[in-house]
C-alpha cells in the first residue's frame, strides 16, 4: 500500500517542523512498539503502522483496553503498532503523536487524557495528511476534520444512567451524596457529573462534595478518606469508575462502616474487581463502559487506509448491573 510514498513530502515538512520539539523533549520516553522506529516508515507494502498513544495505566479498564488493542493490532492481522503510554500527562501525548507524524505512520490513533488543547498537533497531523482516530474520549474542538473518525462510549448516558438508578432506589430518603470524579478536564469526567447531576436533579438526593480521584484506587482511597472526616453523615457515593470506588470502600470499611449499607456505591466501568465487589453486595449498581475498542478500532483503520468512508461517531454499547446481573456476568467477564 503505499500512503507512506504519497504522503512522504508533506510528512518532511512535518517532521522539520516537529523536529525542534522533539530535540527539546529528548530526555522524555520515546514512543515504544513494534517496528524500527526510525524516520522511515516501517511499513511492509501491505501493512499499515498505527501510531497509538494511550492515556497510561491508571485502572482495570485502562488495562483492558490495551490489552485490546495490542491483541487486535497484531502482525497477523495487518498491523505495524507502535504503542507508548503517556502516564497521565497531555505532553506526553503530544510528543508522542509529534514522533508518530516524523516517522511517517500511516495512521494515528490516541485516547486524549483531557479534552482540550489537541488543535495544533491535529493541524500537524492534517498537514502530514496522516489520518486520526479517537478511541474512548473526546476531543473538544470546533474542527472535526482534525480527525476520521471518534469510537467509544456516550459518557452522559453513563452517568445518567448511574443517576437514574439512585433516584429510582433512594429518592424520598434525604440522601447526601459525595463524588469521586475521574482525571479533572478529561472527556469521562466532565460528562459523567453532568449525567449524573442532570439525572439527580429533582430528586432530593444531594451531592454535597465532589473531588478528583484521578481515576485510581489510590487516590480515590486517599479523597474518600478525607470525605469520611469532613462529614458523618454520608450515604451514597458516585465514583467515576471502578478503581475508586475500591479505593472508597477500603476508607469506608476502614472508618468501622459497611461499604453497600451503611454507604451505598455506585461506580462505571464493570471490570472483574468492580463485578466482584458488586456481586459481593460491597457496591449497589456499575454502568458499563466497555473497553474491548481494539477490533473497532482496527476496522475503522483498514477502511481510512483504503480511502473508504468512515462514521464519525461510533458508539459503543454499554450495559447496567445490580447485584444478580453481577453474578451472572461474572462468570463469563472478559476483563
Ligand atoms: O476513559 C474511560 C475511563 O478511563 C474509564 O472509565 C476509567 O476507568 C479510565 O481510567
Amino acid at each position: 500500500m503505499s500512503t507512506n510514498f504519497r504522503r512522504a513530502g508533506a510528512a518532511l515538512f512535518a517532521a522539520t517542523l516537529t523536529a525542534a520539539t522533539l530535540v527539546a523533549c529528548s530526555s522524555e520516553q520515546a514512543p515504544q512498539g513494534g517496528g524500527d522506529g526510525g524516520g522511515e516508515s516501517a511499513a511492509a507494502s501491505d501493512t499499515i503502522v498505527l501510531g497509538f498513544s494511550q492515556v497510561g495505566a491508571e485502572s482495570g479498564w485502562r488495562a483492558a483496553n490495551t490489552k485490546s488493542i495490542q491483541d487486535t493490532l497484531t502482525t497477523e492481522n495487518g498491523f505495524d503498532l507502535k504503542f507508548s503510554d503517556a502516564q497521565q500527562k497531555q505532553e506526553n501525548q503530544i510528543q508522542a503523536i509529534r514522533s508518530y507524524i516524523q516517522q511517517q505512520v500511516d495512521v494515528i490513533a490516541f485516547s486524549p487524557v483531557v479534552e482540550t488543547g489537541w488543535d495544533a498537533v491535529l493541524e500537524e497531523a492534517k498537514a502530514a495528511e496522516i489520518p486520526v482516530i479517537l478511541t474512548d474520549r473526546a476531543v473538544d474542538s470546533e474542527d472535526d476534520t482534525l480527525y476520521e473518525s471518534f469510537i467509544g462510549s456516550d459518557f452522559v448516558e453513563e452517568g445518567k444512567r448511574a443517576g437514574d438508578w439512585a433516584v429510582e432506589q433512594y429518592d424520598g430518603e434525604g440522601y447526601k451524596a459525595v463524588e469521586l470524579q475521574g482525571t479533572t478536564g478529561a472527556a469521562p469526567m466532565i460528562d459523567r457529573q453532568q449525567g449524573f447531576a442532570d439525572a439527580i436533579a429533582g430528586s432530593d438526593i444531594e451531592m454535597i462534595d465532589s473531588q478528583t480521584g484521578n481515576f485510581t484506587r489510590t487516590e480515590g482511597k486517599q479523597v474518600m478518606e478525607g470525605f469520611l472526616q469532613k462529614y458523618d453523615d454520608i450515604d451514597l457515593v458516585f465514583a467515576h469508575n471502578d478503581d475508586m470506588g475500591l479505593g472508597a470502600i477500603e476508607a469506608i470499611e476502614a472508618a468501622g462502616k459497611v461499604p453497600g449499607k451503611d454507604i451505598k456505591i455506585i461506580t462505571v466501568d464493570g471490570v472483574k474487581d468492580g463485578m466482584q465487589a458488586l456481586a459481593d453486595g460491597k457496591i449497589n449498581y456499575i454502568v458499563e463502559c466497555n473497553p474491548l475498542l481494539g477490533p473497532d478500532l482496527a476496522e475503522i483503520a483498514k477502511k481510512v487506509v483504503a480511502g473508504e468512508e468512515v462514521e464519525k461517531r461510533i458508539v459503543t454499547q454499554d450495559e447496567a448491573f445490580d447485584q444478580e446481573a453481577a453474578k451472572a456476568a461474572l462468570p463469563d467477564r472478559q476483563y
